[in-house]
Order: structure tokens, then sequence, then C-alpha cells
């Protein structure tokens, strides 16, 4: 009921200020997203800009703000103004709270395609702590929860993944170091996580950081998970939908088997400085590959992550990459969010954490996204 409220607030307040309304037409929102979010910065942290505790508050929201146009309209620059533009009848808040919920809505009426065939995904960035294992978890997460029967590969030997899907990963544990290295079949090594029925893991343990060195004088080094994968697949008499492989920020040979294992390519690009450095040695494998060890490879998607609506830099950011992948860039973006960040200690993604939270929100906007674009290439090609 609450929700409601919100969502109808800005119109019911909307003939007390006639004034906004005329110097401020919603029309001419979308010419400058730089100086409105000032303008929202200040509404919303007047005296203390950096706040830490309440961060999560004003940026989430505001960052949603900028998501949720962003499921329905088409380019970016607008979804930026209408995030920072200041609703005539209500307050940023009001309007932010509304449109919230107006994207909760469209997420619980929507029933998500599922592929026909098991897309195999590898989320993968050379560049450390860039959202990878959260953006596998997450999304993972929520496509089981619509539905989808889901697999992920810890190929990280941090096991971060095997953590945040409440996975058992000590040292005695079978985990894909033993599948690469030993030719273990995957069945023997998957657990079901926590988090859903429908969700399993292949948890990664400490003995994976001396792979990459074991590997090397192994036979068929690059197509050993490959092998497994594909193995465990044709057994299954209902194959998983998807399957996500979580990446160590690193191009070695365990990357190489992600990249061999699967058939799409995913990179989360945090919104901050630095972020496409080292991108253009990351494509440029992702051909290699594609050309001598996997001719199914290909860049599908591309998801923005902790994206801070209240600096200019994110905005840009979040533009540049748009520029440069204009098809394989997600609408939704990822706001950096609390609640985000503090799922994984208690072993839960932050679906499960705080599904109400906008962090929940946007990776399950996220993967409806990706079903659907799925879906849609998958008619394309028919
Ligand atoms: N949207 C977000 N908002 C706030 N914090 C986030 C968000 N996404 C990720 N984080 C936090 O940022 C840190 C790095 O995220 P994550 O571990 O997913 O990155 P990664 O790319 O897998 O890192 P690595 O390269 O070490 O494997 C973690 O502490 C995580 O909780
Ligand atoms: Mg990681």
């Amino acid at each position: 009921m609450s929700q409601v409220a919100a969502a109808t607030a800005p119109e019911e307040t909307a003939p007390e200020e006639p004034a906004p309304e005329e110097t401020a037409p919603e029309e001419e929102v979308p010419a400058v997203a730089v100086v409105p979010d000032v303008a929202l910065a200040e509404t919303t942290a007047p005296a203390e800009p950096t706040a830490p505790a309440e961060d999560a508050a004003p940026t989430e929201s505001s960052a949603q703000a900028q998501a949720a146009p962003a499921a329905t309209q088409p380019n970016a620059t607008t979804d930026v103004s209408r995030e920072t533009s200041i609703d005539p009848g209500g307050t940023p808040l009001a309007y932010e709270l509304a449109d919230e919920t107006r994207r909760r809505i469209a997420l619980e009426e929507a029933v998500l395609p599922r592929p026909a065939q098991t897309r195999v995904l590898t989320i993968s960035n050379q560049k450390g702590g860039v959202g990878k294992t959260t953006t596998a978890v997450n999304l993972a997460a929520a496509l089981a929860r619509s539905g989808a029967r889901v697999l992920v590969i810890d190929l990280d030997p941090q096991g971060n993944a095997s953590t945040a899907l409440g996975v058992d990963h000590r040292s005695e544990k079978k985990s894909v170091y033993e599948v690469l290295v030993s030719d273990l079949p995957l069945a023997e090594v998957i657990q079901p996580s926590t988090e859903h029925d429908d969700l399993d893991c292949v948890p990664a343990t400490i003995h994976l950081a001396g792979a990459e060195i074991e590997l090397v004088s192994l036979v068929a080094r690059e197509q050993r998970l490959r092998r497994a994968l594909d193995a465990h697949l044709a057994s299954m008499d209902e194959p998983y939908h998807y399957v996500f492989i979580d990446c160590p920020p690193s191009l070695g040979l365990l990357t190489i088997n992600a990249f061999v294992a699967a058939r799409e390519v995913l990179i989360p690009i945090q919104c901050e400085y630095y972020a496409l450095e080292g991108l253009s040695q990351l494509l440029s494998n992702i051909e290699l590959i594609e050309k001598h060890l996997n001719p199914e490879l290909r860049l599908s998607t591309i998801l923005l992550t902790m994206y801070d609506s209240r600096t200019n830099l994110a905005q840009q950011v979040a533009q540049e990459v748009r520029d440069h992948f204009p098809t394989q860039t997600l609408e939704t973006i990822i706001p950096r969010s609390v609640r985000v960040s503090e799922a994984p200690s208690y072993g839960q993604s932050v679906i499960s954490y705080d599904f109400a939270s906008s962090g929940s929100l946007s990776y399950r906007e996220a993967a409806a996204e990706i079903a659907r674009r799925g879906a849609a290439k998958t008619e394309e090609s028919n």
C-alpha cells in the first residue's frame, strides 16, 4: 500500500506547485546531464556530502532512478537527466520511490524467456574488484528465482563466488581444481547453493592458485573445463539453462579455460576512472580465443557496475562505454550499494539478503534483460 501511495504522491501534489512546473518543464530534462546532478547532490546531502553511513540511501536511490528509465528508454543521456530532474509535483525522493515501485511491478509481472540451449557465460575482466563475482552470483540468483536452472563455476582461487553462494570451499573439499588437473567429473564436485534449489555451484579452493602452473604441462590445457562441462551437460536429463563462470582478475590459463568453455563473454565495467584501461587487451584476447580455440565465442554483454549517480565521472564513463559498445551494453546499470557489498558476508546474494533493496532490483532487471536479449538473438538467427 505504501508503495502505491508513493507512486501516486508526485501526481497528487502536482497541482499545489504550479510555478516550478512552468519554469522547469519536463522537456528540458534531456538537455543537460551534469548540472541537475549537482542540484540533486545538494538536495540530498547538503551539509555532509560524504556521510558514509547514509551513503547507500541517496546513492542507491538516485542511481536507481538512473537505471530505471534505462529499462524503458533507449539512451543513457535521457536516463541521467531524468534521474536528476525534480518532478514538478514532488520531491526527487518521491519521484525515485514511484519509479522503483513501477520497476518492481514490471519485474513481478514479467515472465522471463528460457533459453532452449544452455547459455554459458564467462564473466571476465582482468581488472580486479570491478564486480565480476558480485555479478555472477546475483545474476545467477535472479535467474534461479525466475525459474531457470543455473550453475556457477567458481574459477577464482579466492573462492568468493563459493562464499557468496553459501558453498563449502575449504581446502580439503573437491573443487574445480581436481576437475581441471585430475580430470574429476564435474558431477562429483557440484554442490547445491543455499541460495536457491535451482542454483548449484562448482566451488574453488585455494589449490586452484597453483593450477595456472600445473596446467602448463597438461594435454589440452586450454580445453579442460570445456570438456568437463560439455560432458556434464550432455549427461543431464534437464541441463542447466545458464552457466556462469566467475574468472580471476587475470588473463592466464584459468581465464583461457573459461573462454574456451563459454559461448558468451560478459564484462562488468566499474564506473570509475581507469575503467576502460586494459579493455583492449581483454578484447584482443577474446578475439584470439575465437580465432584459434572457440569460434562460437562472442562478447555478448557489458554491465556497468558500482554506478554513483552523484559523480560526473560515473556518468562520463557510462556514456563512453555505451559509445564504444552500443549493442552489448545493458540498459540496466548497477548502482553502488551498501546492501550489495554486505550480502556476501552472510553467504547470500543481495536478492535474498535484501530483496527490496535497489541493488537487488537492479540485478533482477539485468538478469531479465540478459534473458530477453538471448531470446531475441535466438529468434533473429532462426
Ligand atoms: N554494486 C556494488 N555496490 C557496492 N559494492 C559493490 C558493488 N558491487 C561489488 N561491490 C563490492 O566491491 C568489491 C569487489 O567486488 P567483486 O568481488 O564482485 O569484484 P571482482 O571483480 O570479482 O573482484 P576480483 O577481481 O578480486 O575477483 C566487493 O567488496 C564487493 O562487495
Ligand atoms: Mg571475483
